[in-house]
């Protein structure tokens, strides 16, 4: 089993009807994280929802709250995460100007803190914060909806990422997010891949069944 992949459910995807037992499905059949979108309309045209959210996400699981901000002027919500319990919190290249102080106040107020980029933008804007972040998130969509393709461009940023970690004697986890489902998780794991997030292929239909394909295609 490769369990040194870590596997967390985009909540994007579940049933907010009954969200405290989609949490409990994915926890029980073995999800190591939850990711939390956060859209405000601007950065993405969705809106998702914000910290109240999180706050009653962090009651109902034991697991680590993986908070991934499509906003703009992220650095607004970093008290607000950290009092609603986000373990890592990840912010989009394109929103922060001042990217190292916001990343240093993520820290800061307790959190991990993450980095994360589009299809369209180039990984050579993370170099020179390799060493500020505990997570970096490379988006294989476009951010916004949940359902779309996997975006191959993805895994030639994984590579790089992690020829950095090896070279630099890092260790960020390296995540990857979007369309990852039991065709594209292998690829994006060879790349380099370790924390792979996935709302489609999780939450629809049998979740463990689910959960239990992405392990084995992993394989
Ligand atoms: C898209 C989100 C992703 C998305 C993943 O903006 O960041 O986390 O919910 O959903 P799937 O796995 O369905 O592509
Ligand atoms: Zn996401």
């Amino acid at each position: 089993m490769n369990n040194s992949i870590y596997l967390a459910p985009s909540l994007l995807a579940a049933d907010f009807s009954q969200l405290d037992r989609q949490l409990a499905a994915v926890e029980q059949a073995g999800a190591d994280w939850i990711h939390l979108d956060v859209m405000d309309g601007r950065f993405v045209p969705p809106i998702t929802f914000g910290d109240v959210i999180c706050s009653a996400v962090k009651k109902c699981t034991k697991l680590p709250l993986d908070v991934h901000l499509m906003i703009v002027e992220p650095e607004r919500q970093i008290e607000a995460f950290a009092n609603a319990g986000a373990d890592y919190l990840t912010v989009h290249v394109e929103t922060c100007p001042h990217l190292q102080r916001v990343l240093q106040e993520i820290r800061k107020a307790g959190m991990k803190p993450g980095v994360t980029l589009n299809p369209g933008t180039s990984v050579k804007l993370l170099e020179p914060i390799l060493e500020e972040v505990d997570l970096i998130l490379v988006m294989s969509v476009n951010p916004g909806w949940g359902g779309q393709s996997y975006l191959p461009i993805a895994n030639t940023k994984l590579r790089q990422l992690s020829l950095w970690r090896k070279e630099f004697n890092l260790s960020y986890r390296i995540e990857v997010d979007g369309g990852v489902d039991v065709k594209t998780a292998k690829a994006a794991v060879e790349a380099g891949a370790d924390v792979l997030v996935a709302g489609t292929a999780v939450f629809r239909g049998n979740i463990p069944h689910n959960i239990q394909a992405l392990r084995e295609a992993i394989q």
